[in-house]
């Protein structure tokens, strides 16, 4: 088929899109007749330049065999986005689609700031009347910004495409570590038979990262960690978390039992926090940053509470918290078990029982480490916490680029790690009352610590 990139000269398709694609040729798993169009709005580049700026994406090695791609990708203008233009793109992608003998289906890559979604879309579909099916098109972040609009395009996509055909990138559910969210539950027996509210006490989900807004800050600003962050990335990682067994792995089964965890979830209003980093030394606050509105009320950490009223979880926790400018980048889940319900070793004057505790580590030091007590050889009798610890990069080699993977399942047709349009909605609903906040407490944060202390008890460091 053809693979068509709208924002062809933008940062996504120079950081993820086109690497990854490289690296897929590289490890000959791309199809050998995949053509792919860069398309933009600039006027500047012909093919012939736009393959030297993919090259610089790229940037392999001059015998590097993903360089067999370069001849292979076209560039295509979409100037003032008219209805000629898109004419013209249709006739070229008919006319490559008669040269290499392809068969289809032809894949939309819209990787394009909101603005232009709407019209790109139904610019598509008004050239390709009745080819219901032909078409796979993928949709990056963000999905809307509210409940309201994310309907609102979701109504817009349908009216053209069928939800069969859309693929909504939430590149957290290509990472394999997330992936391997759903064997290490329904794998492993042992696991399963304790995930519940008997066992666990309570569950904290964390995406850390060290960096700021960097170069950012304009679309941050207009978002801010609630939404960048909470709304699509972390909630995924919950409902893979709390879902229930899915009565097989097709995509259906799956995206429905995530569903269901989203409708039984709702928040913890009283407790939750919204902050924001401030000058620690040399690093500047988030007001200092470039691009940030003096009067920025835009949250760079928030940390909530969850509870989800089902059999399995209902009274247990769940804490979500995300921040930009923590100590260190870390993505991880800590499962609280509950901890024995006598401390039989008081007699012996000890009783510095903790809880078990399991930590799947996502990134970026993948791998998980499950904490017990042992007994410390000799008298007198004194425990302590170890971990049993797994590490992928002791077994495994490179793990893949999020992107790689679900490049491969868009040409593949498998929508399993992508976003259905009933999730988006659940989620964004689920933080409405947050979102529609007008009055909100921002607490601060130095740069550099792991948030506002109100909100330590829900990172369970
Ligand atoms: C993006 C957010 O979706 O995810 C960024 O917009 C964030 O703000 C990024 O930095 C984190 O992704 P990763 O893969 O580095 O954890």
């Amino acid at each position: 088929g053809v693979l068509v990139i709208f924002g062809a000269t933008g940062d996504l398709a120079q950081r993820k899109i086109l690497p990854a694609l490289a690296r897929l040729e590289r490890d000959g798993k791309l199809p050998k007749t995949l053509q792919i169009v860069g398309v933009a709005r600039r006027q500047e580049h012909d093919d012939a330049s736009y393959r030297q700026w993919a090259a610089g994406a790229i940037s392999q090695g001059p015998d590097d065999e993903a360089n067999a791609l370069l001849p292979r990708i076209y560039f295509q203008s979409i100037g003032d986005e008219s209805s000629e233009r898109f004419q013209a793109l249709e006739a070229r992608l008919k006319e490559l689609e008669r040269k290499h003998e392809l068969p289809g289906p032809r894949f939309y890559y819209l990787a394009l700031p909101p603005q232009s979604l709407q019209h790109t879309v139904l610019s598509l579909g008004h050239s390709q009347p009745g080819t219901r099916g032909a078409t796979r098109l993928v949709i990056e972040k963000p999905f809307g910004h509210d409940l309201d609009s994310a309907r609102r395009l979701n109504q817009m996509l349908h009216q053209r495409f069928d939800e069969s055909e859309i693929y909504r990138i939430d590149h957290y559910l290509g990472k394999d570590t997330v992936q391997n969210l759903l064997v290490l539950r329904f794998a492993n027996p042992l696991l399963e038979s304790v995930w519940n509210r008997d066992r666990i006490e309570s569950v904290h989900l964390l995406v850390a990262e060290s960096l700021g807004v960097g170069s950012r800050a304009d679309y941050y600003d207009r978002n801010g960690a609630l939404r960048d962050m909470v709304q699509n990335h972390l909630t995924q990682l919950l409902s893979l978390v709390a879902m229930e067994a899915p009565s097989s792995m097709l995509a259906d089964a799956i995206r429905f039992e995530k569903a269901k965890v989203l409708r039984a979830a709702s928040l913890d209003l009283e407790d939750s926090f919204f902050a924001r980093y401030q000058r620690a030394g040399e690093t500047p606050g988030y007001l200092e940053e470039k691009g940030v509105s003096e009067d920025s009320r835009t949250e760079t950490f928030v940390s909530l509470k969850l509870q989800i009223d089902n059999w399995r979880w209902q009274g247990v926790p769940f804490y979500l918290s995300t921040g930009k400018r923590l100590p260190q980048r870390l993505t991880r889940i800590r499962v609280k078990f509950k901890r024995a319900p006598v401390c039989l070793f008081e007699s012996m004057g000890t009783c510095m029982l903790s809880s078990n505790v399991l930590d799947i580590n996502l990134q970026p030091d993948e791998g998980f480490e499950m904490h017990i007590d042992v007994k410390v050889p000799g008298s007198p009798m004194r425990l302590q916490s170890i971990p049993l610890a797994f590490q992928y990069a002791s077994r495994f080699d490179l793990m893949p680029e999020a992107y790689e993977t679900l490049l491969l399942d868009v040409l593949k047709g498998d929508q399993t790690l992508f976003v259905h349009a009933e999730e988006s909605e659940l989620s964004w609903s689920l933080y409405a009352p947050l979102l529609e906040q007008t009055q909100r407490k921002l607490l601060d944060y130095p740069a550099g610590s792991w948030g506002p202390e109100d909100a330590a008890l829900h990172l369970a460091l």
